[in-house]
This record gives C-alpha cells, sequence and structure tokens, in this order.
C-alpha cells in the first residue's frame, strides 16, 4: 500500500468561524503532514511528528494545502454559455439558455462537454460540485460516467421542466418521472454519484410535474432535490400567476413536499420572513450564488438575515449564469455583495462556506470538506504568490486571514497550484495530458 505524505501550511474547518480570532474554528499546522492512504486521509499533524518512514513526500512548502472546495449549484450544460449578454433571468433563459441546453439531444455534444467542464473544476480547484444537467437523460450519462473516470464525488441530476420551454427542451410529467426514476437506478450510489432530483423552478413545471417531483421525492428520501427560488422579481411574480393557491413562491415547494435537509434552492434573494421561517423549519439550504446575482442583476442575497432566522447557507457558481468557474472569484464576488449590504465577511468565514460548510449542507461532513483522518483526500494547494500582483501584495502580509483575503481577492486558477482527488494528483496530471 502506497503511503503519502504531502507537506506544507494545512488549513481545515471545524466550524463556521464567528470572527477574525475565533481560532478554535479551525485547524492550522505551519508546518503540517497530511498522510493519505488508499484515497484517504489517514493523519494530519505536525510534519516534525510524522511517520515518513516509506512513504513517498510532496513538498508543497509554503503553499497552503486546504479541502477542494464544493461549488453547490451550477449548470455543467451552461459551460459553453457563461457571459451571454442579456438583461435579466429570464430574457436570458429564453434567448441563450433553452437554446443552449438543446444541443444535449445530440450524440457525443455532453460527453465532450462533460470532459472540457471537469477539466475546468479541477483547474479551478473545485473537487466536489452539485450540478443540473440538460433535460436529455444522455446528459446525466455522460456527467456522472466522467466523474467516474475521475474518481470524483459529483452530485447532479436531469433537469425537469415540462412548460414554458421550448419544445424540444421539454419532457412531460410522467417522462420526467420515468428518466429520473431510471438514472436514480443508475447513477445514485455507483462510485462516488449521488443523485439530485431536480424539477428546473416553478415557471417550467405544470402541477402535474410538480407532482410527479413529489413522488419521487417521497419514494427516494436517499436522494438530495434541486431547484430555483426568488432569484427575480418577474420570476417571483410569474411564478405565482402559475401556482395562485399557493402562500409565496417558497409555498409552492412547500406545498409539493420538495423542502427538508436534502433540497437545496439556488439563489433565496427576494424571501418574506414566513418563506425563511418556512426554510428554517424544513432545514432546506439556500445556496448564494453571487457572481450570477451579479451578472444578470437579480438582487443582493441577505446573509446574515437568513443566518439570524436559522436557515442553512452554502455557496455556488451557478455556471453559466454565474460568471466563474472559480470559487475564489466567486467568494470575492460574494464578498463584495454583503458589503452592499453593509455586511462584512471575514475571510476565514468564506473558506470555510466553500469547503466545510458547504460540506455541511449536503450532510456529507464526515465524507469531504475537511482535512481529518477518515475524509476523502481531496484537497487544493493554494499558491497566494501566483502572479506577480499577487506575489507584490504578499511582500506586506503578515497573517493568515490577510493571506486568504488576497487569495480570494487577487485570486482565480492561477493561485490553485495542485489539486488531490481522493488521493491523486489531478491538476498537474491535466497540464502532462
Ligand atoms: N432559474 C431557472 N433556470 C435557471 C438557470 O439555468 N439559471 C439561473 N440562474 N436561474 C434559473
Ligand atoms: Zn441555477
Amino acid at each position: 500500500m502506497t503511503r503519502t505524505i504531502l507537506r506544507g501550511r494545512v488549513l481545515s474547518f471545524h466550524r463556521t468561524p464567528q470572527a477574525l480570532d475565533d481560532a478554535e474554528s479551525y485547524l492550522y499546522l505551519e508546518d503540517g503532514a497530511v498522510c493519505i492512504e488508499d484515497g484517504l486521509v489517514v493523519a494530519v499533524e505536525d510534519f516534525a511528528e510524522a511517520d515518513v518512514a516509506g512513504a513517498e513526500i510532496i513538498d508543497h512548502r509554503p503553499n497552503l494545502i486546504l479541502p477542494g472546495f464544493i461549488d453547490l449549484h451550477l449548470h455543467y450544460v451552461q459551460s459553453q454559455m457563461m457571459a451571454a449578454y442579456a438583461g435579466s433571468l429570464l430574457e436570458w433563459l429564453n434567448t441563450y439558455t433553452f437554446i443552449e441546453e438543446q444541443k444535449f439531444s445530440r450524440q457525443g455534444h455532453a460527453e465532450a462537454v462533460a470532459s472540457d467542464f471537469y477539466d475546468a473544476l479541477i483547474r479551478h480547484g473545485t473537487t466536489s460540485a452539485v450540478a443540473y444537467c440538460s433535460s436529455h437523460p444522455r446528459s446525466v450519462d455522460a456527467f456522472f460516467a466522467e466523474a467516474q473516470r475521475r474518481n470524483m464525488l459529483m452530485v447532479g441530476g436531469k433537469v425537469m421542466m415540462d412548460r414554458n420551454a421550448p419544445e424540444a427542451l421539454c419532457d412531460t410529467a410522467q417522462s420526467g418521472y420515468d428518466d429520473t426514476k431510471a438514472l436514480i437506478a443508475r447513477w445514485h450510489g455507483r462510485g462516488r454519484a449521488l443523485y439530485a432530483i431536480s424539477p428546473r423552478f416553478a415557471i417550467t413545471s405544470t402541477p402535474e410535474q410538480m407532482a410527479a417531483a413529489q413522488a419521487l421525492v417521497a419514494e427516494h428520501p436517499e436522494c438530495y432535490v434541486q431547484t430555483h427560488l426568488s432569484e427575480n422579481d418577474a420570476e417571483i411574480a410569474y411564478s405565482m400567476e402559475l401556482y395562485p393557491d399557493s402562500q409565496d413562491y417558497t409555498g409552492i415547494y412547500e406545498d409539493y413536499g420538495l423542502l427538508g435537509r436534502k433540497t437545496l434552492l439556488g439563489h433565496c434573494i427576494h424571501l418574506n420572513t414566513r418563506e425563511t421561517g418556512v426554510l428554517a423549519e424544513t432545514g432546506a439550504v439556500a445556496v448564494f450564488c453571487p457572481t450570477s446575482n451579479l451578472f444578470l442583476g437579480s438582487g443582493l442575497f441577505d446573509r446574515e438575515r437568513l443566518v439570524k432566522q436559522g436557515v442553512r447557507i452554502g455557496v455556488a457558481t451557478d455556471i453559466g449564469g454565474g460568471t466563474s468557474v472559480s470559487m475564489l472569484r466567486t467568494l470575492d464576488e460574494g464578498y463584495k455583495v454583503l458589503q452592499l449590504r453593509g455586511q462584512r465577511l471575514n475571510p476565514f468565514a468564506s473558506f470555510h462556506m466553500a469547503t466545510c460548510g458547504n460540506a455541511e449542507a449536503l450532510g456529507l461532513a464526515e465524507t469531504i470538506g475537511s482535512i481529518a483522518p477518515g475524509r476523502a483526500a481531496d484537497l487544493v494547494v493554494l499558491d497566494a504568490r501566483a502572479t506577480p500582483t499577487m506575489r507584490m501584495r504578499m511582500g506586506n502580509v503578515e497573517t493568515l486571514a490577510e493571506e486568504l483575503f488576497l487569495l480570494q481577492t487577487l485570486g482565480d486558477d492561477r493561485a490553485v497550484a495542485e489539486v488531490y482527488v481522493a488521493g491523486v494528483r489531478t491538476k498537474s496530471a491535466l497540464a502532462d495530458l
């Protein structure tokens, strides 16, 4: 059995840091050793204490070793349509998105995009993600087959959508149910694959399809559920026209039994107090997608209000409404959104959110999102001196908090020096291809 030891500055979170001086919320080793066997972390300790006999030692000093980033909401089928010029959500969906996603009916297209998409994730240090595929089952097969090939823990599902979109993209309540059922049987729990039942949002699902999604959720409590909620004013108004009997937008999903601890709700920007109460009560997760919210002019996520009311939260890129694959860029834009709300997010809380926090949101904190014995060795190595500008700024950095803040403010894929998936060096292997 091969034993690998990564040497470097190790940082991993136990819980949400409450302030810059909340040192008990994380583990930091100035000269640390992450010992890996069979894809799992078996020890994390000072390098001086590590049993180095017979181990392969990879020296990443002076770089930081963190858990790989987790992206809680993205559309891999929109990888080739980031930066589409649109005024707001519904125009963006109708003009670009619903056209782009039709390409996934073609043999070979999904496989090619999936391969490029995973390369991009790895380059940016993201080792797990929760993804919407298109309405075509083959897009899900391509998504999970490529994840399996790379041994990555990925969550995803076929988008269910049976109205208010081009016919070529629509399923029906029955076919959406049947296809989802077959995909769950084929993929959920196979290797590291986990399935998410994925009604796109209220606007593109008839009440019959919502009922079908409800049946799927009841029949498959082991699966995640993902949809969009309260992103844009026009979207909210139209949703309420389509579901006049529901109390509010959240009420629609509530009425169809879609809310629970495994439910991930993209955006959650314009919620009323009843809605935040329902999210807190059901344990559904509000997913903050800052680059997308700014790009589509959707609004400013109110993190403090949601946290105060007991809503679980996570953070994500929302490719391709989002404008970067990078979780560093996402944290930076998230910081700026919260600045506009008068809410300053400290860099420890930021990096916690993109790692351990998102793992907790998935209920997978025992598996991914931190560096500890028994966790998957899914890791990112970050270099705060990756560019001339970063190097210059690092000359004036004295604390770990300052370094993290520099990484999130100025960093991108160039700051990702290496990535490990289940203990295997992955980013440098891409460069070798
Ligand atoms: N709402 C429904 N579908 C989508 C989508 O693809 N992207 C975003 N940002 N919002 C949505
Ligand atoms: Zn989305």
